[in-house]
């Protein structure tokens, strides 16, 4: 894992400066509305310091997939409406991205006063890490700091390719991610156990693969269960399960087994008869699904096993959800796990997406140590990757 020692917003000069910040304010909507502002709020600190040293804050961020094209349902105003209630001063959106309205409003902008650049992602540019893009962006501004965690496994012009023009260092939202998750890794309080949840193996090689190397124990729920039931010869019915990894997940439990590592599996399951919340469904006393039925979450047994584990751990990083949570009666699962995190005592470190979702709607965020605003960029830092946003910024 590469371990980063980056300046930060207090090793450079700020004041009366013009300060390109890049946040991930790819926060979730539904009609326009926000539904968690969490991503916003985590930004506020280096906002709030910069403000406070009289910068003049040009913000940026992408939202969604809007492909390099101009589209309204990707507009950032609605962060644009919330930065200003949460800093109770205006943060104006402009109404492009690098074009007339951004170098305008950004020309004008005064010490102290914050602004918004459009999406990011409106320009094709920014993905393809465009250096004439990074350019047009460095521009306006004469300092560059990336807060952008959950970003910042992206190599995109705002996020990478801007700090080949401006001096870069990173924002506290940043520098608290890779403190917090790194210590965890390199240094961590034990017994260190990590839970693994979601559908696929494919997606998590490499988070399990770099954490079967520092744990004490590695629990394993979600529908990845299925292909290890089957690695291990159980029947899995119709469950999701990936057969050309079989192999691969044969040497995980074998690599476990070496390293004396405690490999937890499900030992009980909900099972339904079709991918769909109101399906008929059953409890089964067993990792053997019937032909026709599909596991979609853990069992009680398996909570029970998988709580005592956690609640016994020194370190607990979790990532994924133990069944297809967002469904009433398959969330029993991860919902136990969370409360099981949120009780243990232990250092609790949430990585972001489905289970930080979960955390949060079920209000145990302030009990655990660490919620991360990164979903893909977490599991790529807990990967023990390079992540291209963070590596861009001068070293201390
Ligand atoms: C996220 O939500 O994980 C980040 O904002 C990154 O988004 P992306 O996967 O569209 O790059």
């Amino acid at each position: 894992m590469p371990a980063y020692n980056k300046k930060n917003v207090e090793d450079i000069d700020v004041k009366g400066k013009k300060v390109l910040v890049r946040c991930d304010f790819n926060v979730p909507l539904k009609d326009g509305v926000i539904t968690s502002d969490k991503r916003i709020v985590e930004a506020l600190p280096t906002i709030k310091y910069l403000l406070g040293q009289n910068a003049a804050v040009i913000l940026c961020s992408h939202m969604g997939k809007p492909k390099g094209q101009v589209n309204p349902k990707y507009s950032l105003a609605p962060v644009a409406a919330r930065l200003t209630e949460l800093l109770g001063q205006t943060v104006e959106l402009a109404a492009d991205v690098t074009g007339p309205d951004a170098k305008a409003k950004a020309a004008a902008l005064r010490p102290g006063q914050a602004m918004l650049l459009e999406n990011v992602r409106f320009d094709a540019r920014e993905e393809k890490n465009d250096p004439t893009f990074a350019r047009e962006l460095a521009d306006m501004a004469e300092i560059f700091v990336n807060d952008a965690f959950g970003t910042a496994h992206r190599a995109h012009a705002s996020t990478a390719g801007v700090a080949d023009y401006l001096p870069a260092v990173c924002g506290y939202l940043i520098e608290k991610e890779i403190t917090i998750m790194g210590k965890a890794l390199e240094n961590p309080a034990r017994p260190f156990v990590a839970v693994l949840g979601g559908a696929k193996v494919s997606d998590k090689i490499g988070v399990i693969n770099n954490l079967i190397e520092k744990v004490d124990t590695l629990i394993i729920g979600g529908g990845m269960a299925y292909t290890f039931f089957r690695a291990q010869g159980s029947s899995v019915g119709s469950s999701i399960c990936e057969e050309d990894k079989l192999d691969l997940a044969r040497d995980m439990l074998k690599k476990a087994k070496d390293k004396g590592v405690n490999f937890l599996l499900p030992v009980d399951n909900m099972i339904g008869r079709e991918y769909k919340e109101d399906t008929v469904r059953m409890r089964i006393y067993s990792d053997a699904i019937p032909d026709g039925w599909m596991g979609l979450d853990i069992g009680p047994v398996s909570q029970e096993l998988f709580s005592k584990s956690i609640i016994g751990a020194g370190t607990v990083v979790w990532n994924g959800p133990m069944g297809v949570s967002e469904w009433a009666p398959f969330a029993a699962g991860t919902e136990a796990v969370a409360k099981a995190v949120a009780e243990s005592g232990a250092v609790s470190i949430i990585g972001g997406g489905d289970s930080a979702a979960a955390v949060e709607k079920l209000g145990y965020a302030d009990r655990m140590t660490h919620v991360s605003t990164g979903g893909g960029a977490s599991l790529e830092f807990l990967e023990g990757l390079e992540l291209p946003g963070i590596a861009c910024l001068q070293d201390k």
